[in-house]
């Protein structure tokens, strides 16, 4: 899959203008992105990144980074996914960033999905469903998704976010109204973030292939 993500990744220089300020993503797929973005980073004023991980390599190219409470809305943000449905709903934060990732969707004009077909899904829940906790509501979040949801949390041991927070990993789930699960499991108290994009889901999901396929 790994020629399926470099070529979704270079597509999406195709909606990067003059002049932009760009939101990244995080992830294998959006590390074409930013390798892409490198060779043209005299026509962009800079990037706002969702990671660590994406800032290192952002810099690595000489791209500026910059701070999301300094540029406003911004017009474009590519990120990966984990999952996406014919609805272009997500599931993110396979690599824990997924707080950053739905805070710069949201502050973005148009969201640009980079998948390898892998992806595709009818119903997302296959992918255990990341949800960003406060570390002390670790046991408190995993005992209310279960009730509400079915789905068996595992706690992802070890990982600490860029925020300082705890990961679950919701397994066993068929999500088949991704908005309300998105609003419910928002509700509970020392949930910072849950891994769907439904309320503010993908504008326009980049298929990698041989050519890539653009929804
Ligand atoms: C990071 O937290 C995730 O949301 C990634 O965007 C997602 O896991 C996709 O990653 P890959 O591009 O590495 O498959």
């Amino acid at each position: 899959m790994t020629e399926a993500k470099r070529l979704a990744g270079e597509k999406a220089i195709d909606y990067v203008q003059d002049g932009m300020i760009v939101g990244v993503g995080t992830g294998s797929t959006v590390a074409y992105f930013i390798d892409a973005l490198g060779a043209i980073k005299d026509r962009i004023k800079g990037a706002v990144s969702s990671s660590e991980q994406s800032t290192q390599r952002l810099k690595a190219h000489g791209i500026e980074v910059l701070d999301l409470n300094h540029t406003g809305t911004l017009s474009l943000y590519v990120d990966g996914a984990d999952e996406c449905d014919a609805n272009k709903c997500l599931i993110k934060g396979g690599g824990a960033a997924l707080t950053r990732e739905k805070i710069i969707a949201q502050a973005s004009q148009q969201f640009v999905c980079i998948i390898d077909p892998a992806k595709q899904v009818n119903t997302l829940g296959k992918f255990p469903l990341p949800v960003e906790v406060v570390p002390m509501a670790r046991s408190l979040v995993a005992r209310e998704i279960l009730a509400m949801t079915g789905g068996q949390p595992v706690w992802r041991d070890g990982v600490v976010t860029d925020n300082g927070n705890v990961v679950l990993d919701i397994h066993n789930l068929t999500i088949s109204d991704p908005v309300a699960m998105e609003k419910a499991i928002n509700q509970i108290p020392g949930v910072v973030c849950v891994g769907l994009f439904a309320q503010r889901r993908a504008d326009v999901v980049i298929v990698g292939g041989q050519p890539p396929q653009v929804l």
